[in-house]
């Protein structure tokens, strides 16, 4: 459904591939303007501006902002999307497994949304997306970093509510269970067929399932929606 407020400035960080390109997708569909960060270069869908950016580098975030800000006007809507797993036992988890996941995932989200709200503030309005995990709040082994960083971005969304929902600005977590792409593919046959097991909905998710939701939660009708943690998976964890 087409949303009334399209051709406002959306940025997607890691949206060259996975879950963020799929956001990009649907973004564009609405009618926005899109841009995507990405790390190497990419070929991206015609009508998605890329900038290259490392979310775990202060200058490079900026640095791309003000690329987007100077092609688009300022951003409306951000979508902290980039992430990485390095799972493992916590016996075997090295300080550097964790701090590097958190760097990113976490750390990599505060500066993105704090570049981001300069702008939104000015702007008077703003929409916060926060992608995490149902392994942020339901746990799983082998991913003490990536569910930390994933359970931290609900203490920002909450947070960032109560500094600026005054402000007609809204922050929400999207915390998706398995969804097809890169860094569920990677995963070891046995452990995808457990997670299949235990998923009420019996199926994996599309990107674009994600996609919906995050777009939804960026229109007019989910203007009353802050500091909420949305999942979209399946019934996977439910209660948590
Ligand atoms: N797939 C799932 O089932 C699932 C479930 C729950 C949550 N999630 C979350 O959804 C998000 C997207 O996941 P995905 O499955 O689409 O992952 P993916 O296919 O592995 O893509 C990850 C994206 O993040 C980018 N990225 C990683 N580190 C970065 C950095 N330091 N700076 C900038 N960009 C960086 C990657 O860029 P490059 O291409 O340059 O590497 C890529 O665009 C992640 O936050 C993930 O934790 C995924």
């Amino acid at each position: 459904m087409a949303d009334a407020a399209n051709g406002r400035s959306v940025l997607i960080t890691g949206g060259n591939r996975g879950i963020g390109l799929a956001i990009a997708e649907a973004f564009l569909a609405n009618g926005d303007q899109v841009a995507v960060t990405f790390r190497s270069q990419t070929e991206l869908p015609e009508g998605i501006l890329g900038v290259q950016a490392d979310v775990t580098d202060e200058a490079s975030v900026d640095a791309a902002f003000s690329a987007v800000e100077a092609a688009h006007g300022p951003v409306e809507i951000v979508v902290a999307n980039a992430g990485i797993t390095k799972d493992t036992l916590l016996l075997r988890m090295s300080e550097d497994d964790f701090t590097s996941v958190i760097d990113t995932n976490l750390t990599g989200a505060f500066r993105v949304i704090k570049r981001a709200s300069r702008g939104m503030i000015k702007l008077r309005k703003g929409r916060v997306i926060l992608i995490s995990s149902v392994s942020g709040l339901y746990g799983a082994p082998g991913q003490i970093n990536y569910s930390a960083s994933k359970a931290g971005m609900v203490g920002i969304a909450r947070s960032l509510t109560r500094e600026l929902g005054s402000r007609n600005i809204t922050a929400n977590v999207v915390a998706p269970g398995m969804i097809r792409t890169d860094m569920t593919d990677e995963l070891p046959e046995q452990t995808k067929r457990d997670y299949l097991a235990a998923i009420p909905a019996g199926r994996f998710a599309e990107a674009s399932e994600v996609a919906d939701v995050v777009r939804w939660l960026s229109s007019d009708e989910a203007g009353y929606i802050s500091g909420a943690v949305i999942p979209v998976d399946g019934g996977l964890g439910m209660g948590h």
